[in-house]
């Protein structure tokens, strides 16, 4: 629940993240079953922590995609009802312009033109946003996600899941200890991150056993082989852009590493959204509904989940 977008009354997340452990990565049946027994007490908790009743509600705002198609049926039916049932406007998100928009609950609002960084366990993308609503993708991972590939290399570790936060522990104060390829793609804004996944692969299984300092040296050397092309490919956009601001956004940019880079490297103004939320939100999406619904473009009831949704 939040207030003018820029104020967070309530942000109630039901992370799945201890059950879907238990097989080391999401499992969608998994997923959409534990949103649909989720979904209204977390509704019913976020309204009494706002301290907020139905008729103090202006619009309902609700991932419409990208992600797991029965996960965004469970919400987008939930709040087609809600909406249906108190006569609200309702807007279907774009969950990756949901991430960007964490960056409007700080203390510093962005400004226009900037460019954004988002890296999810689905996405890498860097967006140009000129303003609310107006987004021309510039660049976007051409295999695996940043997330993805920290969840992929975590796996290949045995470090567990989900990758990111056990890689950041893992590697957290170790020097880089082994040399893993960076895909710089030179003349373009995509990323690549399964070359370097490729290569931890074999440097694991050169080694008869994963001692506790194989395992964190090659962590540390991974996590900088895939921020080090997120940094530098990022800045050199901005200065050919000349853009005002950079915004980072998405689970992955609440690696510590990699937002000390950008804030040592970067000439520009930085934002970067709190850890909590970087990744997975609700209020990141009422944010963005604000601004919807201000530009006058409530969805109607007819629209439909979007699971493969992107920038273009
Ligand atoms: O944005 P998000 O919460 O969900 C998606 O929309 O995908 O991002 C989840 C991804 C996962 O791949 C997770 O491993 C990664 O973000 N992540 C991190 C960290 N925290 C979460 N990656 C690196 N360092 C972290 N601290
Ligand atoms: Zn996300």
């Amino acid at each position: 629940m939040v207030e003018d977008a820029t104020r967070i009354l309530s942000n109630v997340v039901a992370s799945q993240v201890d059950i879907h452990a238990r097989y080391g990565g999401i499992v969608p049946e998994v997923a959409s079953r534990q949103h649909l027994t989720s979904i209204l007490p977390v509704l019913k908790a976020a309204m009494g922590e706002a301290k907020v009743a139905w008729q103090d509600v202006n619009g309902i705002a609700v991932t419409r995609g990208p992600g797991l198609s029965g996960s965004l049926v469970v919400g987008v039916n939930v709040a087609k009802g809600i909406a249906l049932a108190r006569s609200l406007p309702l807007v279907g998100i774009n969950h990756l312009e949901a991430h960007i928009y964490a960056n409007w609950l700080g203390k510093q609002q962005p400004v226009f033109p900037c460019l954004c960084l988002i890296v999810s366990g689905g996405h890498s993308d860097l967006v140009l946003m000129s303003g609310h609503g107006q987004f021309r993708r510039l660049g976007r991972t051409r295999d695996d996600a940043a997330g993805e590939a920290f969840d992929k290399g975590a796996r290949i570790l045995e470090l567990g899941y989900p990758g990111g936060p056990a890689i950041e522990a893992a590697a957290r104060g170790v020097a880089p200890a082994r040399a893993l390829p960076r895909a710089w793609l030179k003349g373009s804004d995509d990323f690549s991150f399964s070359g370097v996944k490729t290569a931890l692969l074999h440097l694991v299984q050169g080694e008869d056993s994963l001692s506790r300092s194989f395992v964190t040296g090659a962590a540390a050397s991974f996590q900088q082989a895939i921020i080090d092309p997120l940094v530098m490919k990022t800045l050199e956009a901005a200065e050919r852009l000349s853009v005002r601001q950079i915004l980072l956004a998405g689970g992955v940019a609440a690696n510590k590493a990699l937002r000390d880079s950008f804030n040592d490297c970067s000439s520009f103004p930085v934002l970067i959204p709190p850890p909590n939320l970087c990744t997975d939100n609700a209020a990141m999406v009422a944010a963005c509904g604000y601004y919807r619904l201000q530009l006058d473009q409530a969805s109607g009831f007819d629209f439909d989940v979007l699971p493969g949704l992107s920038f273009d």
